[in-house]
């Protein structure tokens, strides 16, 4: 091995990663340790120069802020519900998906009654009703969400909406759509300029893989 240093990155766990692997496959790094049902969490690059790491999503900015990690992998949904100071790098236009107001088709909003809002996204969800002047109760909820209102904890919720089938499977419907959401190639700020030489191949070799070079 040379004297390059090690860039580790982090992605966040599921759906995700696994594409965020695929992608890292398709530009040429190989992971010998990898298999998807591994219950591994740190994997090295047959060179030694990458590893990736698996860590639930709302901690992938907290690794990167950090240091721990000099990349990492997440929805624009943990960035905007847990800010940090990192630098944003790319759109990777993987993890597409929407950030939604939904409930029960016909739910109507009104200033004069304060609608009762279940969200993993407390954070977005105060931002979007507080920007439209609707009052509301935000109650965090942490999975299922589509329950909420299924079982009447709340009028609505703010959640992610891929393909509509949770929601549709439930009798419910995205009333509003707040943002489109996609997965984001971050990076430290320290690392971006100690590590230059190292990481901007890893940047640009993702820039290419989207563009599709
Ligand atoms: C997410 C989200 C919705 C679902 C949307 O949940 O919170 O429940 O995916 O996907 P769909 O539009 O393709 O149906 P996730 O699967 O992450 O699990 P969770 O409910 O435990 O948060």
């Amino acid at each position: 091995m040379n004297d390059t240093p090690q860039i580790r990155l982090a992605l966040a766990k599921g759906r995700v990663a696994k594409v965020a692997i695929n992608l890292l496959e398709k530009i040429g790094w190989s992971f010998p340790d990898y298999s998807p049902g591994s219950r591994k969490l740190v994997f090295e690059d047959s060179t030694g120069r990458l590893a990736f790491f698996l860590v639930k999503s709302p901690d992938v900015p907290t690794y990167v802020e950090k240091g721990t990690a000099d990349l990492g992998i997440v929805g624009r949904d943990v960035l905007m519900e847990h800010p940090a100071k990192v630098y944003e790098m790319l759109n990777l236009d993987i993890g597409r998906c929407r950030m939604c107001v939904a409930g029960y088709p016909g739910t109507t909003f009104s200033y004069n009654r304060k609608l009762t809002v279940g969200s993993k996204y407390i954070n977005i969800a105060k931002q979007y009703f507080d920007s439209i002047d609707q009052p509301a109760d935000l109650i965090e909820i942490n999975g299922s969400v589509e329950l909420a209102p299924v079982l009447g904890l709340s009028d609505v919720i703010v959640d992610i909406v891929e393909t509509g089938d949770t929601l549709r499977e439930n009798g419910l419907d995205v009333l509003t759509t707040i943002c489109e959401i996609s997965s984001r190639l971050i990076v430290n700020q320290v690392s971006l300029k100690t590590k230059t030489d190292a990481i901007l191949p890893v940047i640009e070799a993702f820039e290419q893989a989207e563009s599709g070079d």
